[in-house]
């Protein structure tokens, strides 16, 4: 059944969990997440970017919302849309059948300059009072993604603030979320401490001078009731690296967000978890698997079987370790 952003992380926060979102784009992604879903009776949120919504349209991305619900009528689902940018890309989601936008204000509409108090207070607040009169869920967020190790913001899949960063940005401070979520009502506050959306997030090992999570804390100890949510959260495990460039890829030495860390998180009001990333590197590591060891091969089931197949198996991990499993 289709539930709401509200309705999903209020019984994750009583009961001590957090849900992975799930970004997908094609019906692929869609089926492996609630395969994975189904396998470990966990709910779910299944989110699609703007990108999303022009790749596959906004008519069949509701058609498959539907039929994924159809199929697993007894899993739980939140339709979320990811990094909305306005007011009106969060309606038409909503129109969409969508259950939960987030308003993205902490950049400006351009997606690439930082958004101000004002600007992002205003449009958030506008967002949230409009989407609660139908029952939506509204995710904000405060701070600019982006790594405390270069200061950039994460602009490299073409989307995320340009330029250099100061600590101030990159850093959610405590004080102002307090007052943030005051202002707008959001549902879910996303926070910046140190994450970047994409495969390079840190040169090595996250320690907490590049991974912030003390911040987290702080939040949490100033907004005990408030659902916060993790961005640029997917793990980059070595294993899926290594298949990529194994069978002819190309991706440098890289290291994401630790399980570890997630879980510190969960422990201290972390509800929601932002992974695409990490369900890309496990599709492609298979696609090219098959694709180099039988390069007869041009039936695209031959090798979009196995990638859904890894995509699950990550799912149903994420699921497993973030204690969602068991919760449908
Ligand atoms: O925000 C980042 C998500 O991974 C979605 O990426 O905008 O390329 O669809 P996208
Ligand atoms: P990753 O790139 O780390 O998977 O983050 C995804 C995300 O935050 C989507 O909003
Ligand atoms: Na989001
Ligand atoms: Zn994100």
């Amino acid at each position: 059944s289709r539930i709401t952003l509200r309705q999903l992380l209020d019984h994750a926060a009583e009961h001590g969990y957090g849900v992975p979102a799930f970004n997908i784009n094609n019906m692929e992604q869609a089926l492996a997440i609630m395969a994975a879903a189904d396998a470990v009776d966990a709910p779910v949120i299944i989110q699609a970017s703007r990108g999303a919504r022009q790749y596959a349209n906004d008519i069949m991305l509701k058609h498959m919302m539907d039929a994924v619900t159809e199929i697993y009528p007894h899993i739980p689902v939140c339709v979320h849309l990811d990094h909305g940018n306005n007011a009106a890309t969060c309606m038409t989601a909503i129109q969409a059948g969508f259950t939960s936008v987030m308003m993205d204000g902490s950049l400006k509409e351009d997606g690439k300059t930082p958004g101000d108090w004002e600007y992002n207070v205003g449009v958030t607040r506008q967002v949230v009072q409009i989407s609660h009169l139908g029952g939506i869920s509204v995710e904000g967020e405060l701070g600019v993604l982006g790594s405390l190790e270069t200061g950039m913001g994460d602009k490299e899949d073409g989307h995320g603030a340009e330029g250099k960063l100061s600590h101030d940005q990159l850093l959610t401070n405590p004080d102002e979320a307090v007052e943030f979520v005051r202002a707008t009502k959001v549902d879910a506050l996303a926070i910046a401490m140190g994450t970047s959306h994409g495969a390079y997030k840190f040169s090595r090992k996250p320690d907490g001078a590049i991974l912030a999570m003390h911040v987290i804390e702080e939040i949490h100890r100033k907004l005990p009731n408030m659902h916060l949510v993790m961005h640029g959260s997917s793990s980059v495990p070595q294993d899926l690296q290594d298949i990529i460039n194994q069978y002819g890829g190309k991706m440098p030495q890289t290291w994401g967000v630790p399980v570890e860390e997630i879980q510190r998180g969960i422990k201290h009001g972390v509800r929601k978890i932002n992974i695409d990333t990490d369900n890309r590197m496990a599709m492609t590591g298979q696609i090219r698997k098959v694709l180099t060891e039988q390069p007869g091969e041009f039936d695209p089931r031959k090798y979009l079987k196995p990638a859904m197949e890894a995509m699950t198996k990550l799912c149903k991990q994420r699921l497993e370790e973030f204690w969602t499993a068991g919760k449908a």
